[in-house]
């Protein structure tokens, strides 16, 4: 069947109007005096494939801390969200781990209905074909809050929500961003709803370190992915070759940063974006931060947003934790 017209045109539009704005937000980062990119713009096709690799990795310990927690704790978390329930999941990417979650929940007749919330088209698609057997999908392609607007549009008389933020995406938001995020989200919600949040919690600087300075690899090329993303999407020249992955722990912070680091003096042309750039040898481009938690900080958080802690559970192998929280 073909595409009627109207709908490539809207399509077309849509896709533009991506184009543009990421070339308006690679414009103003590196035009700073601080070079930066936002972590949002990892996730092309090949950049979410990339972060699906990191999450097989021995060094990066968070996915398979999120997954344990949601399998053993799975029906503990569906004792707490009053039925029904519709869930709603932000940055879902391929949603492997909601499998458990969304069987825990699952209704005594009728469908669950699913709505996960991701930029990545890509993680989106594989996302609604894997759970498309424990739930009614509707993905959305959309940033965290337009998304969550869709969803709860679709809201039916006396049903709560269960909206899921896993992995610790939490942490990837400056902590004063993370704040005005989460109480928007409750602004979007009403009492009794809640959410689930997955936390890195503060360990051993080595092994947090190593979570994103991997030996094979592969957070190396997740991180210089972007200005290959620049490359393809926005017309530049970026040389990856001349850029190096770094890792730091920055401790006032409490977050791993990740930068790329120029290794020479260079400059780079970035044509849809009416932009050229110099880098100094030794220049970065702040890349991304993850944020790590301090468990108490969690209660705090969650009160400060309009939430209260129903519950949590903690990984003690991988210190991470699961943080259920209700609307007040
Ligand atoms: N929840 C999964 C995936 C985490 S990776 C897990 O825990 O393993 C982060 C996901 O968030 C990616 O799939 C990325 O495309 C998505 N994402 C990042 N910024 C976003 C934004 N502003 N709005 C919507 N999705 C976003
Ligand atoms: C998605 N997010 C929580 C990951 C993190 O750990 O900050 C992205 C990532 N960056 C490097 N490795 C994985």
């Amino acid at each position: 069947m073909s595409t009627p017209a109207s709908a490539l045109s809207k399509i077309s539009a849509v896709s533009k109007r991506g184009a543009s704005e990421f070339a308006a937000d690679v414009r103003a980062g590196l035009s700073k005096p601080r070079k930066e990119l936002h972590s949002k713009y990892f996730y092309d096709d090949l950049g979410s494939a990339l972060f699906e690799a990191i999450t097989h990795l021995p060094e990066y310990g968070l996915t398979r801390a999120d997954e344990r927690l949601l399998r053993v704790h799975a029906p503990d978390i569906a004792r707490l969200i009053p039925a029904p329930c519709t869930v709603i999941e932000l940055g879902s990417g391929t949603g492997k781990k909601t499998r458990s979650i969304l069987t825990a929940l699952q209704p005594p007749s009728g469908r669950l209905r699913f709505f996960p919330i991701d930029v990545s088209a890509d993680a989106l698609a594989r996302c609604a074909h894997d759970l498309a057997d424990v739930a009614e999908v509707h993905p959305l392609e959309q940033s965290y809050l337009h998304g969550m607007a869709s969803a709860v549009a679709e809201r039916k008389l006396g049903e709560s929500l269960l909206v899921l933020f896993l992995g610790s995406t939490i942490g990837n938001f400056e902590r004063s961003c993370a704040g005005e995020f989460l109480r928007n989200l409750s602004q979007c919600l009403q009492p009794g709803d809640a959410l689930l949040v997955g936390a890195d919690l503060v360990k051993n600087r080595e092994r947090m370190l190593a979570a994103y300075d991997d030996p094979t690899g592969l957070t190396a090329a997740f991180n210089l992915n972007i200005l290959g993303r620049i490359n393809r999407e926005l017309g530049a020249d970026f040389e990856l070759r001349n850029f190096e992955h770094q890792a730091t722990w920055n401790e006032p912070e409490r977050r791993i940063e990740m930068h790329l680091r120029s290794r020479k003096d260079q400059t780079v042309s970035i044509a849809e974006a009416d932009l050229t750039v110099h880098f100094q040898s030794g220049e970065t481009i702040w890349t991304e931060s993850s944020h790590k938690f301090q468990l108490s900080e969690m209660a705090d958080l969650a009160g400060e947003t309009g939430f209260q802690v129903a519950a949590h559970w903690v990984d003690r192998e991988w210190l991470f934790v699961e943080s259920l929280w209700t609307v007040r």
